[in-house]
């Protein structure tokens, strides 16, 4: 829907900033402000204020400036429009009309709403009677105690085909409103008269963003029910595509600053998105038996930039987890991804926890991997890479995944980090089992006539020149591993044979690896000018050498590999580091943008 400027001035003008705020912080009087302890961080001192006269808040620790609308949206996770409508509660101003058509359908839709909840009393009465014995037993045998069945609504369709039939139209309802609310099944022909969809089944309500009950999913009592799960249809109040189950309580559980995690979790069922809450995880969610679909990504993105995806660790497990790589791939933003939480072989969250306990689950959450391992793993495991066709073949298809990336930079990024990967795990030097054994010569003139062949081209090899030599200023505890390495390689690039020179010259003195040490003396060398030019491409670089969270080990591998490229003693690699230095040549300047040129070119070079 779309707000008239009027109605949205008035609106704000209607309703004071601080009371909207003083929902979820405590606000101390401060002049002509409030203060308050940030909502968005985990402060002990107020840096968080509210000017009503000015109509905004502003959070100094986190940055974080808005008015009321944008307050809700970040805080209780709504949309623009449903934090319009609470607002609009709030101050007790009637929404803008829409038009008629959709008036109607609105009223149509708070009735059915309304028998969804009359269905969830009856459920939720049934369980507690004397039909609903045995659910109640099969609740507590899976652990569940009567406070969560309570906490998650959950109820009993007894085993009768008019059950709930009976009891809502002796409440009033006309069949036609349980049919639409997905409640009744009739059968298309209207052969028969309209009968209950659930039965003896456990029953979970589903809510939608703003907690309104828009639909249910029963477990099947019976073991050789048809199937184990049935949700309800799609009705005009409910998409399953377009909502995950427990969002609503979980966004909220995700606001509270005691909360230090970067997004949302994702389990698969709703057994586990109850057992994950019990277990202190309140922040979690599920999609209603499908693969997560664009619509869920961005509502969970809109809680927090990093959601956590669980799946088994078994085979599906696996396959489901590569499936959302590709929707994830073409949303990627800045600061907005996934990780992937596996579990060990066979058990959903509800089993690990109720085997191993919530540290148990903590761990497979702290050890959930990111996107980028998650893509290199499905390209690598797709065929055995034991010839140069088949690893050519994993060129293509990272090329190929790196096209699913719309946003430029993050596909630059993953682009550099990706061919460093294929870089130490496929190259040549990566083949040989290296540094296990010792080279014989023949092998070591084969080096040497290679590397004077193509001496000239890969001289203008700006980009491994500028990773190597910065990798070692952003990482310096790398020269304990690579320093005769790096000392032995011919830099051409001026600024980096500038910093080798310094770094040679420090590390000589001092054998000690502190950054801020190495900083200062580049400084006091005069080198902050060379220093400047390489510390430009620090991202690149940082891809470059895995990330922030790699191991010394694997920056160490990755940079033997860049170095290995750099020397040309890569056959397999010739080829492109002709290209490689080609390109290079007909780049002016060392800037991002010309290498991202560079890229662009070498991949159609490569096509
Ligand atoms: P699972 O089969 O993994 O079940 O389905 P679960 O959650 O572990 O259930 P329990 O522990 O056996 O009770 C995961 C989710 O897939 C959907 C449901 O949303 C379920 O929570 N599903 C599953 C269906 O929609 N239909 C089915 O027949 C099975
Ligand atoms: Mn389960």
């Amino acid at each position: 829907m779309k707000f008239g400027d009027n109605f949205l001035e008035e609106l704000k003008a209607r309703v004071r900033p601080s009371d909207v705020v003083g929902r979820h912080v405590k606000l101390k009087r401060q002049g002509r402000e409030f203060a308050g302890l940030s909502p968005f961080t985990n402060e002990r001192t107020p840096s968080f204020f509210v000017n009503d006269e000015k109509g905004f808040y502003h959070c100094f620790s986190s940055g974080k400036h808005g008015d009321a609308i944008s307050f809700l949206m970040e805080v209780e996770g709504l949309s623009f429009p449903e934090a319009v409508e609470t607002l609009a509660g709030m101050a007790g101003m009637e929404m803008p009309k829409a038009d008629p058509q959709a008036e109607a359908r609105a009223a149509r839709n708070k009735e059915t709403i309304s028998w969804m909840e009359r269905a969830q009393e009856f459920f939720e009465k049934t369980l507690y009677r004397t039909d609903g014995a045995a659910a109640r037993d099969y609740l507590t045998n899976r652990g569940l105690s009567k406070t969560a069945a309570k906490a998650f609504g959950m109820g009993f369709a007894p085993d009768n085909f008019s059950a709930l039939k009976d009891e809502l139209i002796a409440q009033g309802a006309m069949p036609a409103q349980l049919i639409e609310a997905g409640l009744l099944v009739e059968p298309e022909d209207r052969s028969r008269d309209p009968w209950d969809r659930f039965r003896d089944r456990i029953m979970f309500p589903i809510h939608d963003g703003r907690g309104r009950l828009v639909a249910f999913g029963g477990r099947a009592m019976a073991k050789d029910a048809k199937a184990k799960y049935l949700n309800s249809p799609e009705t005009p109040i409910f998409q399953k595509s377009k909502l995950l189950y427990n969002y609503h309580r979980a966004r909220r559980s995700f606001s509270d600053p005691q909360n230090s995690a970067r997004g949302l979790i994702v389990a698969e069922g709703y057994m586990d998105v109850i057992a994950l809450s019990r277990a202190g995880f309140t922040h979690a969610v599920a999609p209603m038996g499908t693969a997560l679909t664009e619509d869920q990504l961005e509502l969970l993105w809109r809680v927090g930039p990093e959601p956590i995806l669980c799946f088994d660790g078994d085979k599906a497990g696996i396959r489901a987890a590569f499936r959302s790589i590709e929707r994830a791939l073409p949303l990627l933003k800045p600061g907005q991804s996934i990780r992937f939480a596996m579990l060990p072989d066979g058990q959903d969250p509800d089993d690990l926890i109720r085997a191993s306990g919530p540290p148990a689950m903590q761990q497979v959450l702290d050890a959930a991997i990111p996107l980028v391992d998650m893509l290199w793993r499905r390209e690598v495991e797709i065929e055995r890479l034991d010839t140069p066709e088949a690893k050519a073949g994993l060129k293509s298809r990272l090329y190929k995944a790196l096209e699913e990336i719309k946003h430029g930079d993050v596909q630059a990024l993953y682009k550099t980090e990706l061919l460093a990967r294929f870089d130490a795990q496929f190259g040549w030097q990566a083949n040989r089992g290296k540094r296990t054994g010792g080279k014989n010569t023949g092998e070591i003139k084969a080096n040497k006539s290679m590397q004077i062949a193509s001496a000239q081209k890969l001289a203008s090899n700006m980009r491994a020149e500028t990773t190597l030599m910065g990798a070692i200023i952003e990482f310096p505890e790398l020269l304990e591993r690579v320093d005769e390495r790096l000392f032995e390689l011919q830099f051409t690039h001026a600024a980096c044979a500038a910093i080798q020179r310094g770094v040679l010259d420090w590390w000589r003195q001092t054998k000690a690896v502190e950054k801020t040490h190495l900083l200062t003396h580049i400084q006091e060398q005069g080198l902050e000018q060379d220093y400047r030019v390489l510390s430009r491409q620090r991202l690149l670089i940082r891809a470059g050498m895995g990330g922030t969270d790699a191991t010394l080990d694997e920056r160490a591998a990755l940079w033997n590999a860049q170095a290995d490229t750099l020397l040309g003693q890569n056959p397999h690699e010739a080829d492109l580091n002709d290209t490689r230095a080609r390109l290079v040549e007909t780049i002016s300047g060392d800037n991002s943008d010309g290498m991202h040129r560079a890229m662009r070119a070498s991949k159609e070079a490569r096509d």
